[in-house]
């Protein structure tokens, strides 16, 4: 063993955080030409108008600018019926969960999450140097752990980091829950992460005023179909968000991102249709996956959680090499496997390539 404790030579060390940290690599390539119903996301694509605004807006003058964000500030403002001093524009959903973190979290403070949950949540708590401490979603329904998320929260906990409705369980819980927890939290920053909230209808948006502690996020790479572009948004008081700003760098939403965001929430008919056709996806997937005697969990969200017991990892092999991904989650629920849903001609698609091999 060499002085840096089993680094290879040549290796400099990095913080113990670091060094303590899992691994966590999600596929990022090969996906483009297959059906994708492994990562949540609108499977059918942004809204056209995105597009005839970048083609109409877009100048190579500009290009040689840094971004500038008043417009986008605007519109997303009157979008989300929020002042411009209320939320930050942020690169994705993650870059939220960072900038909270940094702004409220540091060395060895206490954080707390629930499991399975997205993964970047502990990822950056981690990266940070925070203790993580994470309640299970109730065995067997995969339900949220309401009583036993309030007996954890202590005078102690700077930030509570939640999904609502939650990836990748589909569970979802009740504004007079999340009241009830951000009342317990006061003195912690409560982040509810809305990414699914158009398939729920469930928002603590309007609550801003009235919990200091509250932050809530929104994404564009859900269902407005634009995970490629980066853009999320962070809301939460303006004395908050000044804060946020402190500790975010100036430019790290791009222009053509937020020129993207400006576009999409001009067309709100194209989310609504989407939606209602997911919506109507769903159902068709439920009643396939009782055909074949498959227990799932209902879900409140663009996704469901099926259970393949033995075989979650060869049923995720074959239906990619029958060109339809899915994601194994077995890993963390024992024999499942999540099926994100699209229109309602994929998921039959997706059921039929299921039952050749099921
Ligand atoms: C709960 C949740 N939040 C956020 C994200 C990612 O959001 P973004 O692409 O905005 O970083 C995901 C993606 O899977 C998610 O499941």
């Amino acid at each position: 063993m060499d002085k840096h404790g089993g680094l290879p030579p040549g290796v400099l060390e990095p913080r113990q955080a670091v060094l303590r940290m899992a691994p966590y690599s999600p596929p990022t390539g090969g996906r483009a030409d297959k059906l994708r119903l492994d990562f949540n996301e609108n499977t059918v694509g942004a809204s056209p108008r995105v597009i005839e605004f970048l083609k109409a807006n877009l100048t190579e003058a500009q290009l040689t600018v840094y971004p500038e964000y008043t417009e986008a500030k605007r519109d997303l403002a009157a979008h989300f019926k929020v002042d411009a001093e209320d939320f930050i524009l942020t690169n994705g959903t993650d870059e939220a969960i960072q900038v909270l973190i940094n702004t409220y979290v540091d060395d060895n403070d206490e954080v707390i999450t629930l499991a399975p949950s997205y993964a970047m949540y502990r990822f950056y708590a981690e990266v940070a140097g925070a203790r993580v401490r994470e309640i299970p979603y109730r065995p067997g329904t995969l339900a949220f752990p309401f009583d036993e998320l309030m007996a954890a929260i202590t005078p102690e906990t700077r930030a509570v980091l939640i999904a609502n409705p939650n990836n990748p369980t589909g569970s979802g819980t009740s504004r007079v829950n999340l009241e009830q927890i951000l009342e317990k939290a006061s003195d912690a920053a409560v982040l509810v992460d809305e990414a699914y909230y158009e398939f729920c209808g469930v928002t603590l948006l309007p609550l801003l005023n009235d919990y200091p502690n509250l932050f809530v996020s929104r994404t564009f790479s859900k269902v407005y179909g634009m995970a490629a572009m980066r853009v999320g948004c962070l809301f939460s008081q303006s004395g908050n968000v000044e804060f946020l700003h402190k500790a975010q760098s100036p430019y790290s939403v791009n222009m053509v991102g937020a020129l993207a965001a400006r576009a999409a929430v001009q067309d709100g008919e194209y989310i609504y249709k989407y939606v209602t056709e997911v919506l109507a996806a769903r159902e068709l997937l439920y009643v396939g996956l009782e055909e074949l005697n498959i227990d799932y969990y209902p879900s409140q969200a663009n996704f469901v959680l099926f259970q393949a017991g033995e075989r979650a990892i060869p049923i995720r092999d074959e239906l990619r090499r029958r060109g339809v991904l899915v994601r194994d989650r077995s890993y963390e629920i024992a024999g499942c496997v999540r099926v994100t849903v699209g229109t309602r001609e994929q998921v039959r698609r997706f059921l039929a390539e299921l039952k050749e091999i099921w």
